[in-house]
């Protein structure tokens, strides 16, 4: 999809439909706040006000109504699409507005729409926001399928300023540059595990490096078992799909300062629970165990168009835990790349175990700033839905700076806690740790275990078991793989300072 800038008036834009967003009636001082609103009323001779006055739309999220052929208009088609209390709007707000009229559209065979938005200082962000939800709106996850016949596709996304600055232009492409980022990672999501193994995120992973100009390394089993990462290749070993551990280099032209941020996905590519194994109600999900894997290659890609002034490294370890004859079992202890040895008391809990080896490897690469983004636990999902990613940390000048780029795009993301009270959970009779701890306060017990092998390096991990995947569609977005975190990963790099 073409994403471009217009500031000419709205009746002078040519689309298939010009898409206004239009105020709940009942907004303070009432409907049509907005100078686009007004103006496409006007020049459609009072149509929203009739549309206000008619009961059939009142302005609420997502409400839709069009008008063919609108007298005064040279598009095709006007779709107003509800925005909701004018004095409750943000840029969040427009970013599924904007999705929610494209995939409204998108069946309706318009390859190019337009959005009105009015010029001045929100202006910027508003843009922002719309491109993105045109371009996260238009991601169907239906590689696979194979009757293509009414599948339609939306050519060009024109956001409309009449009046406005072309230097808005800088901040749609941004914009752009951080949803495709996350278009790509749920592309990789939505593959199913037959066909995303740990070598094909690895060759997916290098095609991206090669195309926008990082460096791409991937070790082999013989690698790790070279340089001792034991817990990682204990998840590995019981299936049939050998590990990798594939890492990702950003390097600026001239660094600034002494950040060598460290970025650490976990690439889980089925999680079928291994010997302790999963109830076979929902498995299937599993294949978007390695969403944080998906998400920090996604980053990567931004980040190599964005060119941030401090180097970026990525680690995914990817691997599928699968309980094959070879597999480890409960009981078994593992000896950690950092040394620390550690009883697995559930093969279930395999995240932390690769995430272990690689937060380690991260530091042994001198990455000096560490941020993991991992479906790691099912009790993230019981404590924050759905909807807010866990944010853990041990240091707080990392965790405001991730808080505030997930603010800035939109994601939501809340703090929990790190205590060491919790650490009470984490003893072993046999090792150094276990790798699992009680029922209770599973999401803490373990970010306490990553913990231990970020070490003294500041570095701050998201859960993002509840938030990578959508159960059912919403308006502006289809069902499936969300992206969630790659957004908030590459503006944490790009705005670093
Ligand atoms: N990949 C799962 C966590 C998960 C659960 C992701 C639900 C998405 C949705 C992880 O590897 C896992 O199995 N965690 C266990 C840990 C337990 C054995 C301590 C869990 O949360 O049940
Ligand atoms: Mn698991
Ligand atoms: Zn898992």
């Amino acid at each position: 999809m073409q994403i471009r800038l217009e500031v000419a008036p709205l009746e002078q834009v040519d689309a298939d439909a010009l898409v206004v967003p239009i105020f709940d009636k009942e907004s303070p001082g009432g409907g049509l706040p907005s100078e686009s609103a007004q103006v496409a009323n006007d020049l459609a001779g009072g149509w929203i006000e009739e549309l206000y006055r008619s009961g059939e739309f009142s302005g609420k999220e997502f409400e839709t109504a069009m008008l063919y052929r609108p007298p005064g208009i040279r598009a095709r088609r006007l779709l107003v699409v509800g925005a909701g209390k004018s004095d409750r709007f943000t840029p969040a707000g427009l970013r599924k507005v904007t999705g929610a009229a494209l995939r409204f559209l998108k069946p309706k065979s318009a390859p190019t729409i337009a959005l009105a938005l009015d010029a001045g200082e929100a202006a910027a962000e508003q843009a922002a926001a719309a491109v993105e939800g045109a371009i996260l709106g238009d991601f169907e996850p239906d590689q696979l399928k194979t009757d293509k016949k009414d599948v339609k596709f939306v050519d060009t996304f024109t956001v409309v300023v009449p009046g406005g600055d072309e230097s808005l232009g800088q901040t749609m492409w941004t914009a752009q540059v951080l949803a495709e980022a996350q278009n790509l990672a749920r592309t990789l999501i939505s593959e199913p595990a037959n066909r995303m193994t740990p070598a094909t995120l690895a060759a997916r992973a290098r095609e991206m490096a090669a195309e926008y100009g990082l460096e791409c390394q991937v070790l082999d089993q013989d690698q790790m078992k070279e340089l001792g990462m034991g817990a990682l290749l204990g998840v590995a070993q019981g299936s049939a799909e050998p590990p990798v551990l594939i890492l990702l280099r950003y390097r600026p032209l001239e660094e600034v300062g002494e950040t060598h941020l460290g970025l650490v996905g976990k690439g889980i590519t089925f999680d079928s629970g291994g010997i302790s194994i999963k109830p076979s109600e929902g498995m299937d999900k599993m294949k978007y165990d390695m969403a944080g894997g998906a998400a920090v290659i996604g980053a990567m890609r931004a980040i190599a168009q964005l060119r941030p002034p401090i180097p970026v490294t990525a680690l995914i370890p990817a691997v599928e835990n699968m309980p094959g004859s070879r597999a480890q079992r409960p009981g078994d202890i593992v000896t950690t790349l950092s040394g620390k040895t550690v009883e697995v008391l559930n093969t279930d809990a395999e995240g932390r175990l690769i995430l272990a080896d690689a937060l380690t490897y991260a530091r042994t690469l001198g990455c000096t700033h560490l941020v993991d983004a991992a479906t790691l636990t099912g009790a993230i999902v019981v404590a924050l839905g759905h909807v807010t990613v866990g944010v853990f940390s041990s240091d707080d000048v990392l965790l405001q700076r991730v808080l505030s780029a997930a603010r800035a795009e939109g994601e939501k993301m809340w703090p929990m806690p790190l205590d060491e009270d919790y650490k009470e959970q984490l003893k072993s009779a046999f090792a150094d740790l276990p790798n699992v701890g009680t029922r209770w306060g599973g999401a803490v017990t373990a970010a306490m275990f990553l913990k231990e092998f970020a070490d003294t390096t500041p570095w701050v991990h998201l859960d993002i078991a509840g938030t990578a995947w959508l159960e059912e569609a919403k308006p502006f977005l289809a069902k499936g793989p969300t992206g969630v975190a790659v957004r908030t990963l590459a503006s944490l790099a790009a705005n670093w300072t």
